[in-house]
């Protein structure tokens, strides 16, 4: 998709599809709607105040109301579409963004979405958006919010249907009041960035389990670091054993398919100074878990072709880092292989050696994403990384924890943790900080090794996985995001497609970003 800023007004472009914004302005405790336009055009007044007041149209977040052949446009067709409840300062605390309103550029990446949701079944190939005109919306972050959420809606996942139609957007233009700035344009430029990344993500996601083996992965990572200029490394078995990857080796045996050990590294274009940090970002990828020798029910092992989504997030921040460039260095360890029972499998009641030197016996095959991440942190840590992030489809347990709105967010460290829910709040993803403290240590205490890969009681896995990682991170600051019940959206949205969400990219790269100097 071709994205443009144009300054032109509404009124005058010839566009087969003209798309408008709407929020509720009533009062917080009001039952009745009042649909209000959020442009200032007259033309555009005239044409959509019947339909505000008729009642038909009530400005709910992602509704929609389209007007054919709107007099005194030159657009084809007008596309209204609604934003939910502005909200007025006053309201109750704890639902408005940083600007005092309930609306915030988070609503209007959706309604971009929904915009081109709208668009694709209908064939329409080529559309323009008025950015919208309120203090809730500041035009570059609303800028930066349509480009990402027009992006992500033109994602879907039937990629192996003979009967799959193209039906993607090919041009959007995003029509602005005001003249366009250089922060405008960037903002806009940075959106593209992290939404593409984000749908990367998303195809590697979507793979199935035969196609995108660990070293299919490791083959799109080194093509994707040539194109943006990241230095990349595969490594295979060999470097496994060089290294003592004994966790990681545990896991992978049981598969004929070879493991991949990837590393991507991003220098900034000027060095930053001495003692900076160097952000290490780790990913879990299982392209196939069944489980191994403890395996699992055969009921949605499908799905287990997405066990590398932490891998994929952290790919796809990279192809976002390498192309924002922020001033701090970052690295990038992937550990990837399949989970398989097989005649050499690891088996519950195995010792293994992870890298770091601590033994871990074996309670359950089906806990290998833990062991693979052990050796992965520990070995970012052994190339330098400061601070270290980690995302893993790692626990059914985050789901019953947390549901599929908030992903799972662990860490050892304050100051790092706020730095990521600060780029939260650009981002407008949602994650939950969950325990991590020593309190729960017991829980992986083995009697015959140092610790255990699952804990002795069933309550409180996903902290319980966390902290086995815990044990390998030692005082580094650390972030573990368990997405397990978020990569995966079963019911498609009125702005995103069902399958592969790409949770994390946006934020990992924000909070990246949060360190450069
Ligand atoms: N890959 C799974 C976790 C998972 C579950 C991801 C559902 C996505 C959706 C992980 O390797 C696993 O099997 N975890 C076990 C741990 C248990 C054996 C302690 C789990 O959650 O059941
Ligand atoms: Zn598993
Ligand atoms: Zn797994």
């Amino acid at each position: 998709m071709k994205t443009n800023l144009l300054h032109q007004s509404p009124a005058d472009i010839a566009t087969p599809l003209l798309v408008v914004f709407a929020a509720d302005t009533s009062t917080a405790d009001s039952k009745n709607p009042t649909p209000t336009l959020l442009a200032t055009s007259a033309a555009l007044e005239t044409a959509v105040t019947p339909w505000l007041t008729s009642g038909e149209f009530k400005a709910t977040l992602g509704e929609t109301f389209l007007l054919p052949a709107p007099a005194g446009l030159q657009a084809q067709r007008l596309l209204l579409i609604g934003l939910g409840k502005l909200d007025k300062p006053g309201s109750p605390a704890g639902v408005l963004g940083p600007l005092g309103w309930k609306l915030t550029p988070h609503e209007l990446r959706k309604a971009a979405g929904v915009a081109v949701r709208f668009a694709r079944p209908r064939t329409f190939r080529t559309l323009a958006l008025t950015l919208p005109e309120h203090p809730a919306l500041p035009a570059a972050l609303s800028a930066r919010a349509i480009a990402e959420g027009a992006i992500l809606a033109d994602f879907d996942i039937d990629f192996y249907r003979a009967d799959r139609k193209d039906l993607s957007i090919q041009s959007l233009t995003v029509l602005t009041p005001e003249p366009i700035t250089e922060a405008l344009q960037t903002a806009l430029t940075e959106g593209v960035i992290l939404a593409e990344s984000q749908n990367f993500a998303r195809t590697l996601i979507n793979e199935p389990g035969n196609i995108l083996t660990p070293t299919e992965l490791g083959k799109r990572t080194a093509a994707m670091a040539a194109e943006f200029g990241l230095q990349c490394e595969v490594h295979s078995i060999d470097k496994l054993r060089e290294l003592g990857m004994g966790a990681f080796i545990a896991v992978t045996q049981g598969s004929p398919e070879p493991p991949a050990l990837i590393v991507l590294r991003y220098e900034p274009p000027v060095a930053p100074p001495a003692n900076s940090p160097v952000i290490g970002l780790v990913g879990k990828g299982i392209t196939f878990d069944t489980g191994g020798i403890s395996i699992k029910p055969a009921d949605n092992m499908d799905k287990m072709k997405y066990d590398m989504a932490g891998a994929a997030s952290m790919i796809a921040s990279m192809r976002a880092i390498a192309q924002l460039k922020p001033n701090v260095r970052v690295l990038c360890v992937v550990c990837s292989c399949e989970n398989m029972p097989d005649g050499h499998a690891f088996k519950p009641g195995d010792v293994v050696t992870a890298m770091s030197g601590k033994t871990i016996e074996i309670m359950n095959t089906d806990a290998e994403g833990r062991l693979v991440l052990a050796d992965g942190l520990h070995y970012a840590q052994t190339l330098g990384a400061t601070h270290l992030i980690n995302a893993a489809t790692l626990t059914g347990a985050i789901g019953t924890a947390l549901g599929q709105i908030n992903a799972g967010l662990f860490s050892n460290n304050d100051e790092t943790t706020q730095h990521f829910f600060d780029a939260l709040s650009i981002t407008g993803e949602k994650f939950w900080r969950m325990p991590c403290t020593d309190d729960y240590r017991d829980q992986i205490k083995s009697q015959i090794a140092d610790i255990m890969n699952t804990g002795g009681s069933r309550y409180g896995g996903a902290t319980t996985a966390a902290m086995f990682l815990k044990e390998f991170v030692v005082e580094t600051p650390w972030i573990h995001l368990d997405i397990a019940s978020t990569t995966w959206l079963d019911d498609p949205k009125p702005w995103q497609s069902k399958g592969p969400s790409g949770i994390a990219i946006r934020t990992i790269t924000e909070w990246v970003r949060s360190y450069a100097k």
